[in-house]
């Protein structure tokens, strides 16, 4: 069967034949023969007209009986399930009964029911549950869930309300219809971290974090994440829970971060398990948005879930967005809406402007799991910023309101989200629906005049062709404008432009020449050209009253400067030192946003630009001149360094909170660049001292990063070999920071360690993900980059498809670059495309990879 085979399109889509009624399972729980026993109340769907057959999904599973009414049936499944013909079929509800085997320890693609370290557990997202019984496991079936769990094991868990529970055994039930995806099951000797709550209706809730003995005392970030949700979601959005329980289980093999089954969240251990001593502030930051995340799915996704997979974005978009904001009102808006902007663009961008750029809402796929990406999370989210900037708050609040009451208990679709906004606003939003329909980045280009009396601000866009969609009508782009008076004052508040057409030029009075402030907040997904000056850039990053366009003109300044080191061997001016160094050191600035104007850009951001100014970019070289970019500065800054760091050491003890994460995100900023020019004396003494893991690992990235902490690696792992989650960070420091000529070495060095797990996904990540990462390093002009990366890839796929086709995406760049690393690329993925047996996934990756030559 060839990947195409297997295409599914949106255009096809009809309801199911059934309707599940209820569903109750009992589970037999045992390593390698666990029993399944599924009964299925069904009646036939009066939307499809006529008899139909029903078909289950089912994927290796041993049928061992098999009733229908009650009565025996002698049918045999195939490959991928099971038909009962519409013959056998009454016209009116029926019950089907399954009892099935299963091997959760030979489980190694970790989807579906498999063993982590002697624990059960399950992911279904996005069609895992055809691995656990015979279902139609498609989103639009909900089904209430009746669960029961037979093991010797202490803690057997599933979704809903407890409904009893003895010696051996327990049950769940879930009075909330749920489409299968959303099943949950986990088993395992845990403890829980346990803390109260009570809804704004006065409803109680147990609240649990169940993890392995002797890390219960590292949840309790994670519990006061998810009571700050709890109460966020009522407060902004009026939502409340809806259980009596709400579980949270940390497990140590999982191929993503988290996921939001109905009232038992599962969880990758990252994610939850946190303590000074083990976890960075970036730790922190995203412990607490991915609680949030999940916890937010529970509306944004389970109570009203997806139709088809298709509408993935209508859950995850939103979902996203809703946790970007949780964020920002805990902590700044300003540092968030950086940092998701850096985000998107070092990972969105990257792939709208390559062979797997797709719409946020696909029409076509052939492995769904293959669409868990940068489009349909982060800019299926901002996609909704743009829609709450076009209609005001007020209005997005009154459309949500009705989204809630009008799609609740619904599988619905982006039809239906754009209605409410339609009727609740009265606009027609067709062109807006563009921006879920077609990929690819818009660039707007933008050109000024002023008369002496008007200010005209032209703006054109245009939408490049991505695969499959050569052809694209304009887009309605929010442009959010200021403008600024030469000495400052703010003479146009930030004010949203729509650009509807190809070009549109508006017009302001005013009497001296502005200088524009365009795209405030990153309004719109897009490449913003312009032809501007160093003296204006410089301008905006001291004046503009934006927060994000005064970090944009600071990195575009940088951008500039780097791209004319790499092409022109051009050097650091004064200037743009100096406009560093004045936010650098500007104590009326937050320090987490001194912290982001000092990051340099990174060298995969300078490729895009540079391959998008129409230069081959040498990986090497931006290497290279990065470095002598990041020492100009610290020779530059160097005096003021000191006492910088000195003024930002916190007394007392480790609070996870954003006042104190900035604060060190600058001293290590500077501690950075101190390194450049003192010998690494400071960084040492910092290590030496650390009392957390922020500052130990910040200190010896610090060494690394100039050629040194040999002695400190070797203790951080001899202080840190009993726990996995730091020691994926001492595995992926060294290969980041590596040389690019050494990268690869340094890779296959750290691959022979007797702790790299590499059927473990943190670790595989931790290692071969971080030599993917390190871009001179995974570009190296020998192939052994790619080459090493092509081989692990190889060996993962037959165990774990899913992982090993997300991190191909790493190949996803190779048509920026020169035509040798182009032919480099192609063999590579073309050893990969040619391997007897490749998975359904990493086939579907490798051939849109070729594709787009
Ligand atoms: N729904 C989960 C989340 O957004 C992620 C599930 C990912 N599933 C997958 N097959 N890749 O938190
Ligand atoms: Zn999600």
């Amino acid at each position: 069967m060839t990947a195409q085979d297997r295409t599914v399109f949106l255009s096809d889509y009809q309801p199911f034949t059934h309707l599940v009624e209820q569903v109750a399972l009992t589970f037999r729980l045992s390593p390698g023969a666990t029993r399944v026993t599924a009964r299925l109340s069904l009646a036939p769907n009066p939307a499809r007209a006529g008899r139909q057959d029903l078909r289950l999904d089912g994927e290796g599973l041993t049928l061992l009986s098999l009733r229908l009414n009650g009565a025996p049936l002698a049918l045999t499944p195939d490959e991928t399930g099971l038909t009962i013909p519409a013959g056998l079929l009454p016209d009116a509800p029926f019950t089907v009964e399954t009892e099935v085997e299963i091997a959760p320890e030979a489980n190694t693609a970790l989807e579906g029911l498999y063993m982590s370290r002697g624990m059960y557990c399950t992911q279904c997202e996005a069609e895992g549950f055809r691995k656990i019984t015979f279902y139609p496991d498609r989103p639009d079936v909900m089904a209430r869930f009746r669960v029961r769990i037979e093991s010797d094991l202490p803690v057997l868990l599933s979704n809903g309300n407890p409904a009893g529970q003895g010696p051996g055994w327990a049950e769940w039930d879930d009075p909330w219809p749920k489409p299968a995806y959303l099943f949950a099951l986990v088993a395992g000797d845990l403890v829980a971290h346990s803390a109260p709550f009570t809804t704004a209706s006065g409803m109680p809730v147990a609240l649990n974090i169940w993890v392995r003995p002797g890390d219960q005392d590292r949840c309790a970030y994670a519990m006061d994440s998810l009571i700050r949700s709890m109460r966020w979601d009522e407060q902004v959005y009026g939502r409340e829970y809806d259980l009596s329980v709400f579980n949270i289980v940390a497990v140590d093999d999982f191929n993503m971060g988290a996921m939001e089954n109905k009232g038992l969240n599962i969880f990758n251990s990252k994610f939850v398990l946190a303590s000074p001593e083990t976890a960075t502030d970036d730790d922190f930051g995203r412990i607490e948005a991915i609680i949030a995340h999940e916890y937010f799915h529970n509306w944004t996704g389970n109570r009203i879930t997806c139709r088809d997979w298709f509408q993935l974005c209508l859950k995850e978009g939103l979902t996203v967005f809703r946790d970007q904001q949780f964020t920002g009102d805990m902590r700044s808006h300003a540092v968030k809406r950086i940092e998701d902007v850096l985000l998107l663009r070092a990972r969105q961008f990257r792939e709208d402007g390559g062979p797997l750029a797709h719409p946020v809402r696909p029409d076509s796929f052939v492995e769904i799991n293959n669409f868990y990406t940068a489009t349909v999370y982060e800019k299926g989210a901002e996609v909704i910023g743009m829609l709450r900037r076009l209609v005001g708050d007020a209005d997005y609040a009154r459309a949500l309101d009705l989204y809630f009451t009008r799609h609740d208990g619904d599988a619905a679709t982006i039809e239906d989200w754009l209605k409410v906004f339609e009727d609740v606003t009265g606009r027609d939003l067709a062109q807006f629906k563009r921006w879920y329909t077609e990929a690819g980045t818009p660039v707007v280009k933008v050109t000024e005049d002023w008369d002496g009396a008007t200010y005209s601000l032209t703006l054109s866009q245009t939408n490049p062709p991505t695969p499959g969609q050569p052809e694209k009508a304009p887009k309605l782009i929010p442009v959010a404008l200021g403008l600024l008076n030469p000495n400052g004052d703010e003479i146009l508040p930030t004010t949203v432009l729509e650009l509807a057409e190809p070009t549109q030029t508006f017009r302001f009075k005013t009497a001296t020449r502005p200088v524009p402030s365009i795209l405030r907040g990153f309004s719109a997904p897009v490449v913003l050209e312009r032809q501007v000056t160093p003296e204006e850039r410089a301008f905006l990053l001291a004046h503009d009253t934006d927060p994000f366009n005064k970090w944009e003109a600071g990195r575009a300044l940088a951008k500039d400067v780097l791209a004319r080191m790499v092409t022109e061997g051009a050097s650091p001016g004064p200037d743009w030192l100096d406009a560093l160094a004045r936010v650098a050191f500007d104590e009326t600035l937050d320090p987490a946003f001194r912290a982001l104007a000092l990051r340099l850009p990174a060298e995969d951001d300078m490729a895009a630009t540079l391959h998008a100014a129409g230069i081959a970019p040498d990986p090497a070289r931006i290497w290279a001149e990065r470095r002598r970019m990041a020492e100009a500065v610290a020779r530059h800054l160097a005096p003021r360094l000191p006492a910088l760091i000195d003024s930002l050491a916190e007394p007392g003890p480790f609070t996870p909170d954003a006042r104190a994460a900035g604060r060190r995100a600058l001293r290590l900023a500077a501690l950075s660049l101190l390194s450049r020019v003192d010998g690494g004396t400071a960084a040492a003494a910092a290590h030496a001292g650390a009392d957390n893991m922020t500052e130990e690992i910040g200190s010896l990235a610090c060494l690394l990063d100039i050629g040194q902490g040999a002695a400190e690696l070797a203790r951080f792992e001899g202080r840190w070999s009993h726990d996995r989650n730091v020691m994926d960070k001492w595995f992926a420091l060294q290969i980041a920071y590596a040389a690019p000529d050494l990268a690869a070495r340094v890779t296959t060095a750290l691959t022979a360690h007797p702790a790299f797990d590499w059927k473990n996904p943190n670790r595989f990540r931790a290692v071969i993900g971080a030599l993917s990462a390190n871009h001179g390093g995974f570009h190296h002009a020998s192939g052994a980059g790619y080459r090493l990366v092509a081989d692990w890839l190889l060996r993962l796929d037959p165990l774990n498809p899913q992982t090993a086709a997300r991190m191909s995406t790493a190949f996803e760049t190779w048509p920026r670059y020169d035509t040798a690393r182009r032919a480099l690329v192609q063999g590579e993925l073309a050893r990969m495309a040619g391997t007897a047996g490749l998975s359904r996934d990493l086939a579907e990756m490798v051939a849109r990879m070729r594709s787009a030559g």
